[in-house]
């Protein structure tokens, strides 16, 4: 068992093997608000505060005043990372660092294209585009699940929400692969890849916004963001070029994850495979069950905006506080024996999609595609199995696969 002397969040060899949730069952336990002391790894050589609990991270998620996705105290910067972002730059242009009122009048905007209701009308196309993945997959026998299923729909999905051509996803999935991966990069530091990748994300970013501009409204998000007033003022420049960013790296990222590692509980547990081949009415409940599973954010960071009690301890005013949704996934006070994959769990408030006012945006487009994705991969396969181990992204911010080297034995009923 681990103790909380091995623990180095901020360390990402200790996420090179999936997440450690280990840790978490220790903070859980013995220190639910943990004080976790600057490392050589600690972004700014500073500590900060870890919530393990399912209780204490809704608690804190619901109060966004208290617990900022901006900043605090007298904090030079903030945002939702363990690194602090620049302000005005970042935080306070991205929506997922912004707070209200701005945040709400800003996401206000965006929610009637992302409806259950108005994902309805693009179901078929992600349906018949995920059939020509999975066909080229099982016509290939053996192959990366990651690169060759996983990774295509999420990307061609947000691709076709946010209005970016199709045709020019592949940079865009480059340059979000290259921001988000640390591999031989600690958090926080930026190299030569990634400021390259980066710049050319926002000359990218700079000539589709203003095509958007120009062409007549619709109900894509960019086209939404480029035509939109907030307090009878256009969004800014750096708030309409930060959205494309996060939406393709939020939308492309973490669905391909939770694909990748519901798939490899998937095809370690056949008869669960058989039951669910059997019984599709039971793909709601393995969705979320999937998505419990995968947890592919782990954690999202806020700055405590005042003092505040917790646990006997005091978080001040510009301390960092990190509220891990894969560790509350895993609190056995909600989930009844919560390491064991159950895809008829009912109840299942999970909290892989995190919790309040910065809830995911694209909770409902994530659902409909892993039903979408696994249904089809049901209808057209027997088996998908393991050739190798799972190679995993070196992150603690997603739990990220690079690679899953796997054999798809096609049905032949
Ligand atoms: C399985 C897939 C996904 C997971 C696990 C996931 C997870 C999350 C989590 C935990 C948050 C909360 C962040 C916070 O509280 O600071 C979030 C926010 C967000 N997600 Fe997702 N997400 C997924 C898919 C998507 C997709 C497909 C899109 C885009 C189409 C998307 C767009 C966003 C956006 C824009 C936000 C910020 C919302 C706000 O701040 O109001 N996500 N996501």
């Amino acid at each position: 068992m681990a103790t909380l002397d091995d623990i180095d969040l901020a360390d990402l060899d200790q996420f090179t093997a999936g997440f450690p949730y280990r840790f978490f069952d220790v903070l859980r336990q013995d220190a639910p608000l943990w004080w976790h002391p600057p490392t050589a790894h600690t972004p700014g050589g500073e500590g900060f505060w870890v919530l393990s609990r399912y209780a204490d991270i809704v608690a804190a998620a619901a109060d966004a005043e208290t617990f900022s996705s901006e900043t605090g105290g007298d904090r030079a910067g903030g945002g939702t990372t363990l690194e602090d972002m620049p302000m005005e730059f970042a935080v306070g242009a991205l929506l997922n660092m912004m707070d209200d009122p701005r945040h709400a009048q800003f996401r206000r905007l965006l929610t009637p294209s992302t409806t259950p209701r108005a994902l309805r009308a693009i179901e078929d196309d992600l349906r018949r585009r995920t059939i020509d993945i999975v066909d080229a997959a099982i016509a290939k026998g053996e192959c990366d699940f990651l690169i060759d299923v996983s990774a295509e729909l999420p990307l061609q999905a947000v691709a076709e929400l946010a209005g970016v051509p199709q045709a020019d996803r592949h940079e865009l999935m480059n340059w979000a692969n290259v921001t988000l991966d640390y591999e031989s990069r600690e958090v926080g530091e930026i190299n030569d890849r990634v400021a390259q990748a980066q710049a050319r994300m926002f000359t990218y970013g700079t000539e589709l916004l203003v095509r958007k501009r120009s062409e007549p409204p619709t109900t894509d998000l960019l086209s939404i963001v480029t035509h939109s007033l907030i307090n009878d003022e256009p969004l800014s420049e750096n708030e309409q070029r930060l959205f494309l960013s996060l939406i393709i790296a939020a939308g492309s990222e973490t669905t391909r994850n939770s694909f990748a590692i519901g798939m490899a509980a998937l095809s370690e547990r056949p008869q669960t495979w058989e039951r669910l081949r059997d019984n599709r009415d039971l793909l709601p409940s393995a969705v979320e069950e999937l998505l419990r599973w995968a947890s592919s954010t782990p954690y999202n960071r806020r700055t405590a905006t005042r003092d505040i009690e917790m646990h006997g301890q005091r978080i001040k005013a510009g301390d960092k506080v990190s509220l891990w949704w894969a560790s509350a996934n895993r609190d056995e006070t909600v989930f009844t024996d919560p390491y064991s994959f159950d895809i008829e769990r009912n109840p299942n408030p999970h909290l892989a999609f995190g919790r309040g006012v910065h809830f995911c945006l694209g909770a409902s487009l994530a659902r409909m595609e892993m039903r979408v994705m696994f249904d089809v991969l049901l209808d057209r396969v027997a088996s998908v199995t393991l050739t190798g181990p799972i190679e995993y992204v070196r992150s603690n911010k997603h739990s990220g696969v690079r690679h899953m080297p796997v054999t798809i034995q096609p049905r032949e009923d």
